[in-house]
């Protein structure tokens, strides 16, 4: 097992990292010196169906313990299973020395872990992550729900007591989903060093990757996450650099509809667009074609669909939550690892998305 600790300024908690982990949850969480008087797991109804009740018997032998389960999916993350959850932690008395349990991916995560933020003003809750893309959501603290008018806008930060991530629950994982979960790999490996990103790009498929390969690969992308988060727990500077890709690729997902696309999938058009801009704009000399071929050699989406046009995807991206004054902030490389921001009208984020989809960013 690997142990990172993250320390940002308001907690610190470690992540534990390891094949089979799971099955010593009672003393990893009891290592973190916390004592619960009741825990609540929340899971979704495909996770529950392979792990729930054996979470449950795990749990049971040192807490009392209940579970609530939300349909699989994104559009859980709404006020409607915000307020089930409250419902059930309030008639299973939990009280302020209580702790949730996020078992899942980054949906259960993210809204699990605002129940927490918010119940009682808040209180504990224990990560364990169980998709590849987990390995960024379960770490920094960020928790939320959707607004039916925009993902991710109602929220808090609230950091979790530990992340446990047990790498044989990925076992179970569908191909979509491991590789929706590596883009946000590759994200990190270019926010932070040639040395990762090679090391990834040697990788040739996703289903054949070794258990030590995907936990190295995990702590390496962990770390990154973490770094970041610690200097800047609460979005203020660098922590924005962890959106490359995603100005477009939420766009992308809004506009194809939720499920239609994964997150990962968007993220990683999201991703072709702002190394285009980042080259034409900054000289990112990455060789972008290389780049481009292997991640499409890997199934991901490298373009963008022609029949939804260049303002529907610039006007999605002026009302993202971190435009401001209508100027759209995107990250762009000046170099792989070397990560800046800037600030773009709408007319000039209009002109590079036309620009990159003549070149070469439309299907
Ligand atoms: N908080 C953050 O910092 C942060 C960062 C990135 C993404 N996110 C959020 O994460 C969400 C996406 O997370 P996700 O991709 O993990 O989606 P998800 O939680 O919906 O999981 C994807 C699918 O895989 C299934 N699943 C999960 N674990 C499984 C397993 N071990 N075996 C079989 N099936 C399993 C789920 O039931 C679901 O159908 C988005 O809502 C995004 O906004 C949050």
């Amino acid at each position: 097992m690997k142990t990172l600790e993250v320390s940002t300024s308001s907690s610190n908690y470690p992540v534990y990292i390891g094949d089979g982990i799971r099955r010593n949850i009672v003393d990893l969480i009891t290592s973190t010196r916390c004592s619960y008087t009741k825990l609540l797991i929340v899971t979704d109804s495909a996770v529950d169906a392979i792990y729930g009740s054996e979470m449950v018997r795990f749990l049971e032998q040192k807490w009392s313990v209940q579970k609530v389960v939300v349909p699989n999916g994104e559009q859980s993350k709404s006020f409607s299973q915000f307020e089930h959850i409250h419902t059930k932690a309030i008639q299973f008395q939990l009280d302020r020395s209580s702790c949730i349990m996020a078992l899942g991916g980054g949906v259960i995560g993210d809204l699990a872990g605002f129940v927490a933020a918010t119940y009682m003003r808040g209180i504990d809750f224990i990560q364990v992550p169980t998709t590849l893309l987990a390995h960024d959501s379960a770490v920094g603290g960020k928790t939320g729900i959707n607004h039916p008018l925009g993902k991710n806008l109602i929220g808090a930060f609230h950091q979790p007591r530990a992340v446990i991530y047990d790498t044989s629950m990925l076992d179970t994982l569908s191909d979509t989903e491991l590789r929706s979960g590596f883009a946000e790999v590759i994200k990190h490996a270019l926010i932070s060093s040639n040395d990762f990103l090679s090391e990834l790009m040697s990788i040739r498929s996703l289903t054949e990757l070794s258990k030590e390969q995907l936990a190295h690969m995990l702590y390496q992308g962990i770390q990154v996450k973490a770094s970041i988060v610690q200097e800047d727990e609460k979005e203020q500077g660098v922590r924005a650099f962890l959106n490359l890709g995603h100005t477009l690729g939420h766009a992308i997902e809004a506009e194809y509809g939720y499920g239609a696309i994964t997150h990962g999938d968007a993220i990683a058009i999201g991703l072709q667009f702002a190394l285009y801009v980042s080259e034409k704009h900054l000289g990112l000399s990455l060789n972008r074609s290389d780049l481009k071929e292997w991640m499409k050699g890997l199934g991901f989406p490298v373009q963008i669909r022609q029949d939804i046009s260049t303002n529907i995807f610039v006007d999605r991206m002026v009302g993202d939550k971190k435009a401001i004054g209508g100027r759209v902030q995107f990250v762009l490389l000046k170099q792989v690892g070397d990560v800046t921001l800037q600030s773009f009208t709408k007319e000039e984020l209009h002109d590079w998305l036309e620009k990159w989809k003549r070149e070469d960013g439309c299907l």
